[in-house]
């Protein structure tokens, strides 16, 4: 029996789509823990591009996909996905936790709403209600997915709720009139819909683990957009490390073995907040022309700069990966140089942590280690066919981080995936 984390060591966005794809192989449940469809995951066999923004990508596999308490769901999106995948011919074999909880519509109000508030200081955030959702969660106004089988119950929340959104959205500068009714009778319809995936999921997942099956749970997000440990308050708002995969779907901790971080072979974010490797030259430009590094959510164009290595060990050790898995190698082909940061200097000082203070992030100054560049390469099946300077640049990472590397994926389909 396996359990296996996937967990992104940087700001997102590092190809965890492809690697959960390629590890759900061996995992008969594959399980989300939190975020929402601020995540996407692009999936690519042979013609078929999947996009899945809150559906665990392994259900493309046949893989019975657990959407955990530490979610939170937009009903009309997760419908959208599963009927898009049943378009395709795959009938997800999905449950969702009673447990998780609900984006209302006054949730993406809110959303956009605090993003005007904040203008200049916006937190640039995908706008899909995840923020004032998980807000809701913890301040024990939220809705559950398991509210939305019984009318009485979803109707009192709602008597309970609605006036005071209702005032928040004025205090914004907001007009729309929240309707209980429609929300009632839209949120009944989803439930009934729902019903045949809601469960207690962690019993499952329990039971799963006691007959020994494989578990694979699937990560959103990156280390760097942690509610606690990224760089705050330019995150998203779940726990998006090792140990909020226990928190998010009652799986307990010590039955977690192998944690895989999924690391970009540079650097990439979307939406505000500082990146000390960020590059404002024409490699920055070259990276996300040739790396497609616009995002599968929102479309935006991602931020890019070298490998950041600081960032790495920072997830490494608060994640305790096991292994990495490297992504998009192949990206960094055909450079004359290739730099990865190795500390920085902070108000002239070097440092080899990363700061708390996301003013003192804004002012670290990263220092580089250069490799030299290598060519072209196509599809490697052993570690021996990379260029020697890209098996350097390999070996340097795991010395630094002292991770082994597992896998390398040297482009989009499924088989250009190396195991080392
Ligand atoms: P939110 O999660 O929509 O509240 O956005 C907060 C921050 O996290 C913004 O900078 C988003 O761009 C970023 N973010 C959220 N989800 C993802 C993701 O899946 N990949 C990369 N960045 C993300």
């Amino acid at each position: 029996m396996v359990v296996q984390v996937v967990i992104g060591t940087q700001w997102g966005d590092e190809g965890k789509g492809k690697i959960v794809d390629y590890l759900s192989k061996d995992a008969e449940y594959v399980v989300r823990f939190q975020g929402g469809n601020n995540a996407g995951h692009t999936i690519k066999i042979k013609n078929d591009v999947y996009k899945l923004h809150i559906v665990p990508s392994g259900v493309i596999s046949g893989k019975i996909g657990i959407i955990g308490n530490g979610c939170v769901i937009d009903p009309g999106v997760l419908f959208e996905e599963i009927d898009g995948l049943s378009k395709k011919g795959i009938v997800p074999r999905l449950l969702i936790s009673n447990r998780a909880h609900l984006i209302m519509p006054y949730h993406k109000l809110l959303d956009g709403a605090e993003e005007r508030y904040l203008g200049e200081k916006k937190i640039g955030t995908t706008k899909r209600g995840i923020g004032p959702c998980y807000s809701d969660k913890i301040s024990r106004n939220g809705i559950r997915m398991g509210d939305i089988l019984n009318k009485t119950t979803l109707s009192s929340r709602l008597d309970q709720i609605l006036p005071i959104k209702q005032r928040i959205l004025k205090a914004y500068g907001f007009d729309e009139v929240l309707d209980k009714e429609e929300i009632l009778d839209t949120f009944m319809v989803y439930g009934e819909r729902f019903k045949k995936y809601i469960a207690d999921t962690h019993l499952v997942l329990h039971d799963a683990f006691e007959k020994g099956k494989n578990i694979l749970f699937e990560g959103a997000q990156g280390t760097m957009l942690d509610v606690d440990y990224g760089t705050y308050p330019f995150t998203t708002s779940s726990h998006v490390i090792a140990g909020g995969c226990a928190i998010g779907s009652g799986f307990p901790p010590s039955n977690l073995t192998d944690i895989i971080g999924i690391m970009k072979a540079y650097t990439t974010r979307v939406g505000e907040g500082p990146m000390p490797s960020e590059l404002f030259d024409d490699v920055g430009i070259y990276l996300q022309q040739k790396g497609h590094e616009f995002g599968t959510t929102t479309s935006r164009p991602r931020r890019c700069g070298w490998l950041d290595l600081i960032v790495v060990r920072h997830a490494c050790i608060l994640s305790g990966i096991t292994r990495l898995a490297v992504t998009k190698l192949d990206v960094l082909n055909d450079l004359d140089v290739v730099k990865v940061c190795i500390g920085y200097r902070l108000n002239g000082k070097p440092i080899d942590y990363f700061p708390s203070c996301i003013q003192d992030v804004s002012i670290c100054e990263p220092i580089y280690k250069e490799f030299s560049g290598w060519p072209e390469f196509q599809c490697p099946k052993t570690f021996s066919d990379i260029p020697k300077q890209a098996q350097d640049y390999l070996r340097f990472i795991e010395s630094f981080l002292k991770v082994k590397i597992s896998v390398v994926s040297t482009g989009p389909e499924r088989d250009e995936t190396l195991k080392v």
